[in-house]
């Protein structure tokens, strides 16, 4: 699916992207290997997500003279949602180092689906700056929304969503709850299974990248 039926979406279909995320959807690939891939695919997203944010003159010497340039208008927040968020936002921040990093702890209950909050630590002045929320799977959103939920409470308004990749189901929810949230991913599946799982997404990220299958 390339996700031009939901105009909020963005489908990152450059095909480095799409060739890595294909060796990380391989059930072969081996723990240390997806873990390269999902930062490398993460940082290439960045890239596109941080295509339209505002930059500011910014005068440096070159060896040869006085050049115009430029820096990032606003300062930056990374909020990866725990723990498989924590493999991307490794990446991007090799790309964006001045970047604040806020954590979220968000586990979904096996059972009900439902996802439940353990940890919250978000940078103060988090409302004066765009924010990325990274999370790997955007299955029924139930992690996303509680995420957004609780860094809109901080009165933050610049949210975007980086994940890699995402369900239909997922996307509806998403944009019922927060319709003016823009999202990016590199893939757009099929659909969940009766257990909550993208098919045919990659399994379970959190294991997959920390080797707790
Ligand atoms: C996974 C994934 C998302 C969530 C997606 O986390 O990393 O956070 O599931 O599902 P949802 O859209 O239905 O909420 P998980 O609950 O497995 O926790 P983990 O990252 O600690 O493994
Ligand atoms: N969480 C995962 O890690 N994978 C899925 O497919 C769905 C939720």
């Amino acid at each position: 699916m390339d996700g031009s039926q939901w105009p909020n979406v963005n489908v990152v279909l450059h095909p480095v992207v799409q060739e890595r995320l294909t060796v990380a959807r391989d059930k072969r690939t081996d723990v240390q290997h997806f873990r390269r891939l999902i930062g490398e695919i993460a940082r290439l997203m960045a890239f596109e997500l941080t295509r339209d944010y505002a930059t500011v003159p910014r005068e440096v010497e070159s060896p040869m003279g006085a050049c115009q340039g430029c820096k990032l208008a606003r300062a930056l927040t990374l909020v990866p949602i725990l723990r498989a968020g924590l493999g991307m936002a490794e990446g991007i921040h090799e790309l964006l180092p001045g970047a604040r990093m806020g954590h979220l702890g968000i586990y979904r209950n096996e059972e009900t689906l439902d996802p439940i909050v353990y940890y919250n630590k978000l940078p103060p002045d988090i409302a004066e700056t765009d924010v990325i929320v990274i999370d790997p799977m955007l299955a029924t959103a139930g992690s996303l929304n509680t995420a957004i939920d609780a860094i809109k409470q901080t009165g933050a308004s610049s949210i975007k969503v980086l994940c890699l990749v995402a369900a239909p189901e997922g996307i509806e929810a998403l944009n019922a709850r927060h319709p003016g949230v823009l999202v990016y991913t590199a893939a757009v599946d099929d659909r969940l299974d009766d257990r909550g799982y993208i098919i045919p997404g990659l399994g379970d990220a959190g294991d997959r990248l920390f080797g707790t299958a």
